[in-house]
Formats: structure tokens, sequence, C-alpha cells
């Protein structure tokens, strides 16, 4: 007899509309584990904007703990009007990132049928690419330092940090993935090689060096801001781009309005051989939170990303394809509030056309 295969997910629902949209991402996780004939535990942990307003944590060491023993964590939003922004970012969603070393950023920008994108004649075949951007280093290390702070000779640093370890170890994994994909065969390294002389000039060395070793890959490269026009003038020209955490941020909110927004795009935080996590790009939208008109097919699609990397295959694909059945067929437009449906009769029709 073969044990059946177990996950343990641990969920952070998080701040405004991070927990509906969960709720229904976990109805299709449990519908199509049923389906497949896996079992998942899961396990939820209170992090967010309530707790820290109560009790001032924001990620306390033995969550962290519990966190490093999942096989994979399911993050709704982070983010809440009261707190100061970056208390929470800064404190939950990159100290995961960083700490549990989850350091590729996986963000699919691709165009289900039937979804309205804002560019015109560019259908679901031309919108199909991957960005793999960097997670833990780049601008987004935090260090810096202010000198006079609130004179007007104030003086303030931020350090871009791009070390040869995590710039080689990110582009390697977009060479794989570019290698995996049955596409173009083709990865973009999106820097900024003309100004940022000497950290792109890294990104640009080994992005060369590291690319002898898959012959059958076309490189190519476009500076940052070349590369926005051209996402939105002819997306199909792309397959991978590799770039760092802070262009990463930047295009793939681009990226998600091409797909049809955030209430479809979601992301993977990768830590290949540890604890991945997984969520729905867009933020907790506190305008939107408890009324139930929030789209959580991005959780959902978050939930297909994370089976895909929990090696449940089958089960991601059948998440996926009961996505694109949902949004072909049934979802006027994919906007929170105009979908037709509520939050969780979009789930449930996800599930149902899961069977
Ligand atoms: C994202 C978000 C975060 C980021 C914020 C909330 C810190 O915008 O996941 O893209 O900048 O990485
Ligand atoms: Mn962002």
């Amino acid at each position: 007899m073969t044990l059946p295969r177990s996950y343990r997910i641990a969920v952070v629902a998080g701040d405004g509309t991070g927990p509906e949209v969960v709720r229904e991402g976990l109805n299709v996780l449990e519908a199509v584990s049923k389906k497949t004939g896996f079992d998942v535990e899961v396990i939820p942990y209170d992090l967010g904007g309530e707790r820290y307003l109560k009790t001032g944590e924001t990620l306390p060491a033995s969550v962290l703990g519990d966190l490093q023993g999942a096989s994979a964590i399911y993050l709704g939003a982070i983010g809440h009007p009261g707190v100061k922004p970056g208390i929470l970012e800064k404190g939950i969603l990159l100290k995961i990132r960083f700490e549990l070393d989850q350091y590729i950023n996986l963000r699919p920008v691709k165009l289900y049928p039937g979804v309205w994108t804002p560019l015109k004649d560019k259908g679901p075949e031309e919108i199909n690419f991957i960005v793999v951007r960097e997670n833990t280093e780049g601008i987004y290390a935090g260090i810096g330092g202010t000198f006079k702070r609130g004179t007007s000779e104030e003086v303030a640093l931020q350090v871009d940090v791009n070390t040869r370890k995590g710039v080689e170890r990110c582009l390697r994994y977009a060479y794989e993935l570019t290698r995996l994909r049955d596409a173009k065969k083709k990865l973009t390294l999106c820097a900024k090689t003309n100004v940022l002389t000497y950290a792109h000039d890294l990104w640009a060395r080994v992005f060369e060096e590291v690319g002898k070793e898959y012959p059958e890959i076309v490189q190519d490269y476009s500076h940052v801001d070349a590369l926005v026009m051209w996402m939105v003038k002819s997306p199909e020209v792309f397959d991978v781009i590799v770039t760092n955490n802070l262009f990463g941020d930047i295009i793939t909110d681009l990226g998600a309005m091409i797909q049809g927004g955030l209430g479809i795009a979601a992301g993977g935080n990768i830590k290949p051989k540890g604890v991945s996590m997984f969520e729905p790009i867009g933020g907790s939208a506190p305008k939107y939170a408890g009324k139930g008109v929030i789209n959580t097919l991005a959780a959902i699609v978050a939930v297909s990303k994370m089976l895909d990397h929990l090696g449940e295959r089958e089960a991601a694909q059948a998440v996926e394809e009961a996505v694109k059945q949902v949004t072909a067929s049934k979802l006027k437009t994919l906007a929170a509030g105009k979908m037709g449906y509520s939050t969780s009769e979009v789930g449930d029709l996800v599930v149902s056309a899961l069977s």
C-alpha cells in the first residue's frame, strides 16, 4: 500500500480582502485534493495589520519557525490603512521572503480566454510570458540611512545590493525555466546597463557567462525603459524575462494589467529546495474588504502555482483549466464588483468547473 501524498500548507490570510480570497482558494484546494488524491493539512496563522495594532507583533520568531516547517505557504495580502507604510511590508512579507531565502519571485503574465486586455488586437496567443524577479536583494535589502534628517541638508541613501551569488542563482533559475518551458526558448535580461554601470554590468556579465551552458536558449537584452514599451506594443516577443527586484516589482504590475488586472495575477516566492510562498499579487484592497465583491481568481491561480511547485502537476493543471473555463464562459469582467458574481460565487464556479 502506498501512503497518500500529503502537504502541510501554512496559510497567512492577512489583511483586507486577503481572508475572503484565501477562503475560496482553500475550497478549490480541498476539492482538487479529493479529485486527484492527496491530503492537505491547512494551518492558519494570524498575521497582519490587526494583530500588529493589538500586540505590536509583526512576525514572531515562533511563527517564522513554523513556516519553515511547512510544505508551502499560501498568502492572501499584507497591508493595512491604519499602519504606517513599510512596517507590515518589511516586517511580514519581505521578512518571510528574506528569512526563507525565497530568492525568486515568479510572475506569469498570461491572458486567459475571454479576459479583456487593454492591449488592442492582442489575445492569449500574444500575451503569454513569465517574469523571473530576483527576490532577496537589490534595493529591497534595506541597507541605507539618513544624515541630517529633517533639515534642508538631509541626505538619504538606499543601497542597491547585487551579489555575485544572488545574481547568478537568479539567472540560472531563469535559464532552467526557459529550457523547461515549451515556448520560444528565449530569455530576456531586463536591466539598465547604460546607467547602472557597476550593478548591471555584473548582471550582464553573468548572464552571458551562464548562458554559455544553455546554447539552445536565445539570449536577449532590453533596458527596462524600452522593455515596458515592448510589453505594451509587442508582448508576443517575450518568453521569459529575468530582472532585479525593483524592476521586477514595477514591470509585473504592468504585466498584471495586460493579463486582465490584479484580479487574475498570481505569483510565487520560490526557494527551489526550501519553503515557497504563493500569493495573488494584488494588495489588500481595503476599500473592497468584507464586501464579497473582490475577484478571487488570482488567489485560485496562486493555488495552481503552489500545486505545480509541490509536484502535483495534474491538480495544478486541473485548477488552471477550471479557471480558464470560468473566465471564458462565466465572468462578465474580472474587475471587483463587476464580475456578475460575488467572491464566493466565483470560487464555487471554479469548484464546479473542476468536476
Ligand atoms: C509585491 C508588492 C511588495 C513588493 C510590497 C507590498 C512590499 O508590491 O509583492 O510586488 O514591493 O515586493
Ligand atoms: Mn509590487
